[in-house]
């Protein structure tokens, strides 16, 4: 693949239009078929051109993502729905009056104008409309629906800083827009609204009591709780995902339990290979472990789940750049953004679980 010369520019993420004129130069990228990273709400986005199949290749191509796997179509406003659904359930537009602008993609039948290349194949879509100022900004100046998936290579953690994506994708892609940390550092909720009765594929910010508040019963696809060996209705949940190059065991239940646990596996990995492990603490429980032979790093305050999310992708790539080749995990209640933190730490675990 040629290697690109990949442009960088901070903007203000408070008043992007301080930066018009940088945020016009991805739009112009964007109209002439290239990839421009981008900072959202959820995690940062690889955005191309949702209606031309050649610019939404060149995704999949940057990311090495394999080509089954459908792209998320992010729109400004929402009366730019109806050139990609089909139709939008009632359902869906309580969702949308509910939630959008922000963390919540929803799947609807597609219209002929969005390309396979697009809907990896499928007849539906998957549509956001983000609530980060600057994606909207960049949208509307280039007028037109972005695909964008999370702007990581295929299989490693969602960035959710511009120094992440430029790690993975630098030299693949023509622009990277730094707009700072994002928001809740977890991808979006999916919804299918498609297929009659709402149903959940993947859990984000937009938690399942706050849909359920807002529309009654919404199912639960099997895959957003357990390896199955279905096949999952989001097909990117098919794929080992969000995982760092560490091994991660995830260990859950009453707090001095799980601190006594880690402790004992840590020092194990320890003896066993001479190689400081990494553990994923919180606020109440980092003094209990060793830090002289384990890397610990702290999510968050464990009455925090938003802080929670947002650090978790950050510090799985931290360990990733020490060296670090084993990680032991506290686990999470899985009520409210709960169930999303921990549909991420059980992927990057591959369901490694230790029940105390
Ligand atoms: O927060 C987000 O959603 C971020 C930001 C950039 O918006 N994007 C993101 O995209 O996470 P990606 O490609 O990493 O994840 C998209 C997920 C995949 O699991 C994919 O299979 C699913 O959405 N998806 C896309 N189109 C779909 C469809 N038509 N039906 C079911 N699932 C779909
Ligand atoms: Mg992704």
């Amino acid at each position: 693949m040629l290697r690109l010369n990949t442009v960088v520019y901070k903007i203000d993420a408070e008043n992007p239009r301080l930066n018009l004129a940088e945020i016009d130069r991805a739009a112009d990228i964007l109209r002439g078929g290239g990839l421009v990273a981008f900072p959202t709400e959820t995690v940062y986005g690889l955005g191309a051109n949702a209606l031309s199949p050649e610019a939404v290749k060149k995704i999949y191509e940057a990311k090495g993502r394999p080509s089954d796997n459908p792209l998320i179509v992010h729109i400004a406003r929402a009366d730019e729905l109806g050139a990609i659904a089909e139709e939008t359930p009632e359902t869906a537009k309580i969702l949308m009056s509910r939630f959008w602008p922000g963390p919540l993609t929803l799947v609807f039948k597609k219209r002929p104008a969005v390309p396979y290349e697009t809907s990896g194949g499928l007849e539906t879509v998957a549509v956001r409309m983000p609530s980060n100022d600057i994606a909207r900004l960049l949208i509307e100046r280039a007028g037109l629906p972005i695909a964008a998936p999370s702007a990581n290579s295929s299989g490693k953690p969602s960035p959710t800083r511009a120094s992440h994506v430029e790690y993975d994708l630098g030299g693949r892609i023509d622009m990277i827009l730094d707009g700072g940390p994002a928001y809740y550092g977890l991808e979006s909720t999916i919804v299918d609204c498609a297929r009659g009765a709402p149903c959940l594929l993947r859990p984000g910010a937009v938690t399942l009591e706050m849909l359920r508040e807002a529309v009654g019963e919404v199912a639960v696809d099997p895959a957003v709780n357990s390896k199955t060996e279905g096949r999952p209705q989001a097909p990117g949940m098919r794929y080992k995902h969000y995982s760092p190059l560490a091994n991660v065991t995830v260990v859950r239940g009453p707090q001095a339990g799980v601190v006594r646990k880690i402790n004992e596996l840590a020092a194990e990995y320890a003896a066993d290979t001479g190689r400081p492990p990494g553990i994923l603490a919180t606020r109440q429980t980092a003094a209990l472990y060793d830090k002289e032979r384990c890397a610990v790093l702290i999510l968050g305050d464990r009455g925090d789940p938003p802080a929670i999310g947002a650090n978790l992708f950050n510090m799985l790539r931290k360990f990733d750049y020490y060296g670090i080749g084993q990680v032991y995990s506290e686990g999470f209640d899985e009520a409210g953004l709960g169930l999303a933190i921990m549909n991420r730490l059980k992927k990057a675990s591959g369901y490694d679980i230790i029940e105390i």
